[in-house]
């Protein structure tokens, strides 16, 4: 077992840090649609001076810890949020993989959480990573949700018939519409998942700090109020990220008797997201939503990659 130093990253450690996420995540079932390019470009833009600053600013939590091994950088990890905390880009060099590197980066972002005061820590792994996956498992976090994208190519071929009196408008979200939000996000979503994730109107509403990176980052969004005869039935959130191939859509705030709506609002997102060059359009189903699933599998559409949402407990009512 080699010697592992753990300390925060410095300045001078980002192009080895950018080189360790081109060779943790070169693998393309590690990816889900992002490039180690996009994932180097975001590493610089959090590590650039102006966004410490807004980060400062906006008391966003945004701890960056290197794992040193013989002087070299091993592993990294990030720890960040502001009311609630998750744990991503955990990466470590192949060579120095399975040493213990993963697992005490792992265990100091717990460590430095439960000293910050957050009673748990989240974290997001596709099932087909299965190191990561293990790690997480070994070190006790637990499955709160899991998500499947499913995908279908752009431009979109919805058979017509399924518009056919279902059409509907879209608009953007009003400020006063938070209130409906919150009540048809509670009969969606489960009270585990709003506990841990928190509420997805924060993608709908974004704080300032959030359009500010967002903007950095070259994200691309709607967040949208459908409307059917001038009746709103529900809301829905689209983004695409900087050199991504591929437009999301959230989980659909959509009420399983309204999903007969749905393939008019494919169309609409799927020439938003053709004009904007992209090549596949994908939406995001939780589990627990088997009346969604049966509808996309009726229009064709595939599953692709699948996640788990984890939680690890950081206070002793756990
Ligand atoms: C996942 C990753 C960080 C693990 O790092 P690591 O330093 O090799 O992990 P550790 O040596 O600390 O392993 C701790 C435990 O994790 C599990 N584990 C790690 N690698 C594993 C593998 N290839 N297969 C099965 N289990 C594995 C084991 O339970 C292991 O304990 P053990 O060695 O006693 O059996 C590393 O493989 C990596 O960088 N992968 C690419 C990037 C990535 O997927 N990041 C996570 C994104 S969510």
């Amino acid at each position: 077992m080699p010697k592992i130093l753990l300390r925060n990253f410095r300045n001078n450690d980002l192009e080895a840090v950018c080189r360790l996420n081109y060779l943790a995540f070169s693998d393309p079932n590690l990816q889900d649609g992002g490039t180690p390019e996009a994932g180097a470009y975001r590493l610089r833009s959090l590590t650039s001076m102006r966004m410490r600053v807004l980060t400062r600013l906006f008391r966003y939590r945004l701890e960056m810890i290197v794992a040193e091994v013989d002087g070299n950088v091993a592993g990294f990890v990030m720890l960040t949020g502001r009311d609630r905390v998750n744990m991503n880009t955990l990466m470590v060099d192949p060579q120095y993989r399975r040493c213990g590197v993963g697992a005490t980066l792992v265990q100091e972002t717990f460590q430095r959480a439960q000293s910050l005061g957050y009673p748990f820590a989240t974290a997001e792994v596709l099932t087909t990573n299965l190191p990561s996956a293990k790690l997480c498992e070994k070190l006790g976090f637990e499955v709160f949700d899991t998500f499947t994208f499913y995908e279908t190519p752009l431009p979109l071929s919805q058979p017509a018939e399924y518009l056919l009196g279902n059409r509907v408008a879209v608009r953007p979200v009003r400020e006063g519409e938070q209130s409906a939000f919150a009540a048809t996000e509670q009969t969606l979503v489960s009270a585990v998942d709003l506990h841990v994730r928190g509420s997805a109107i924060r993608f709908y509403y974004p704080s300032l700090y959030r359009q500010l990176v967002d903007h950095r980052e070259h994200k691309q969004y709607q967040a949208w109020a459908v409307e059917k005869d001038g009746q709103r039935v529900g809301f829905q959130y689209l983004h695409s990220s900087l050199g991504n191939p591929k437009g999301t859509l959230t989980r659909p705030m959509l009420p399983d008797a309204h999903l007969n709506f749905l393939p008019s609002i494919l169309v609409m997102a799927g020439d938003w997201f053709s004009e904007l060059g992209k090549h596949t359009l994908r939406i995001e189903v939780p589990a627990d939503r088997p009346h969604l699933i049966e509808n996309l599998f009726s229009w064709n559409w595939q599953p692709s990659v699948e996640w788990l949402c984890l939680v690890k407990w950081l206070d002793s009512g756990h």
